[in-house]
């Protein structure tokens, strides 16, 4: 047992306590250490707390004004860097509490009236995740951005650049290499879409619900919200203080972007191998080998695949502390905050630098064009031309297969075949020309060049909607 006594400046909850809280008690429940970049968000919650209850008259306009200025004066010192944290500081918002009572005096004693941390903390993180993940959704943007301008870019040579389309990373039908930088734009706007849904869904302002039941105090919680700038209040203030769906929403969202920057990542480790050698990247963006001289790594690339697996810890590890916690506020929901924390640094500097890696790389479109003209991949448009000519498709499928095993046994190319071919004949020759294959796909939504520039239309419009949702 501590035999430390309760002194001054122990922690704000003491009161009913003998003696101060252990050292070892304090190290072990403390969240300063992570929770005090939510300072802005606790000064603007405590600032419509106390405009609140000057509006319906539970605190004088005198001591309103005192304490609204000692607020301003605390959120300066953060902004300077000059806040003194104490020893008795639990987390952000005892010291801020404690700060602006060592500023204000008396008034600033007024200032928890009708309000608990349980709302406060709901309320702080709230506002942070509206700021904060609005600006992950704007990077997302950015690097859909960027994938459109290389897409263009490949789209204005003559012709559009093609490569191979892969299904089980074996060469299948050719595509544009702006409709495969396109596919990864739309998963990406898919997110952007996820994370606007979450932060309309998180609109909501919990302060008011104090520590689970209300107050008997006439406040007025839609007062707080107006002024903190959410869309609705709390109906109920059990789940307005145990609610941390909005924490999983965001986890999840990140996670699935995460595992979408993921794929791009593995692709890129692909495209600059020398086996694929489809993209050279900047040096900028390229790391050495501390053994190897010649060796020049994607380490973005890797890392945007490595770390998807941290990014789904954090969802995992926030679902499992919430599973089975009874209602209302229960302090396992401190450990909400660091993987929220990690999860949005994480992969803000990912698709940062995801971002200049693309942007600045080199593709190797003639290794692309190579790859894309290889004639097996004109197999299915074979099938196709005699199914257009009234061949079952099962047919065509089965003779144009025999067309490639006799090619591969005989090493005569499957051109000359299909040239002295019943089923074709000089014809279907055509087939083989340069770019003709990517050239017929037309149909809605297809790889070929037609068909880009309704997917360019469409997704112009998704761009311009999801930054519109965002605005
Ligand atoms: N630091 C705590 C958190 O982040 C504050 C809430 C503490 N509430 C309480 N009743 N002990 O969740």
């Amino acid at each position: 047992m501590s035999d430390k006594k309760v002194s001054e400046g122990a922690a704000l909850w003491h009161g009913r306590f003998d003696v101060a809280p252990a050292d070892d008690l304090m190290a072990y429940t403390e969240s300063l250490s992570f929770d005090q970049r939510l300072w802005r968000d606790d000064i603007v919650g405590s600032h419509a707390h106390v405009s609140m209850l000057v509006s319906v008259g539970l605190m004088s306009e005198t001591d309103g004004a005192s304490v609204l200025a000692a607020l301003q004066s605390v959120g300066d010192e953060f902004s300077n860097g000059i806040f003194v944290f104490e020893a008795t500081d639990e987390d952000i918002h005892t010291a801020i509490e404690r700060r602006v009572t060592q500023i204000a005096g008396e008034p600033g004693a007024r200032i928890h009236t009708g309000r608990s941390r349980n709302d406060q903390v709901a309320t702080a993180v709230r506002l942070w995740c509206k700021r904060e993940v609005a600006i992950v959704a704007s990077h997302v943007l950015a690097l859909v951005n960027t994938l459109e301008e290389r897409a263009v870019e490949a789209d204005a040579s003559t012709p559009p650049v093609r490569m191979p389309g892969y299904t089980h990373v074996q060469h299948a039908q050719p595509v544009l290499l702006s409709h495969h930088l396109r596919a990864h734009s739309w998963a990406l706007l898919r997110d952007v879409d996820r994370i606007s849904d979450a932060l309309a869904r998180l609109d909501v302002s919990p302060l008011g619900a104090g520590a689970l039941a209300g107050s008997s105090l006439p406040i007025n919680p839609t007062h707080s919200a107006e002024t903190m700038g959410f869309g609705t209040t709390f109906a109920n203030s059990l789940d307005a203080v145990s609610d941390r769906d909005f924490v999983a929403e965001i986890l999840f969202d990140i996670a699935l972007l995460g595992v979408h920057l993921s794929r791009i990542g593995e692709e890129w480790v692909l495209w600059t191998s020398a086996e694929f050698g489809f993209a050279v990247l900047d040096d900028a963006y390229a790391t050495g080998s501390s053994m190897l001289p010649q060796k020049k790594n994607a380490d973005i690339a890797e890392l945007a695949r490595g770390k998807a697996g941290r990014l789904i810890g954090n969802l995992t590890g926030l679902l499992a502390m919430l599973k089975g916690l009874p209602l209302a506020y229960n302090r396992d929901l401190q450990e909400d905050k660091e993987p929220l924390f990690d999860s949005v640094d994480q992969i803000r500097r990912a698709l940062i630098a995801v971002n200049g890696m693309i942007k600045t790389a080199t593709f190797k479109t003639d290794k692309m064009i190579k790859g894309a003209d290889e004639e097996a991949l004109v197999a299915t448009d074979l099938a196709e031309w005699l199914v257009h000519r009234g061949t079952p498709f099962r047919q065509a499928h089965s003779i144009v297969g025999k067309i490639v095993r006799d090619s591969i046994a005989t090493n005569v190319p499957m051109v000359d075949i299909v040239r002295g071919h019943e089923s074709f004949g000089p014809d279907a020759v055509s087939l083989f020309g340069p770019g003709i294959s990517v050239e017929r796909r037309q149909s809605p939504g297809a790889s070929g060049p037609l068909a880009a520039k309704d997917q360019k239309a469409r997704l112009m419009e998704a761009i311009r909607s999801a930054e519109a949702r965002l605005a």
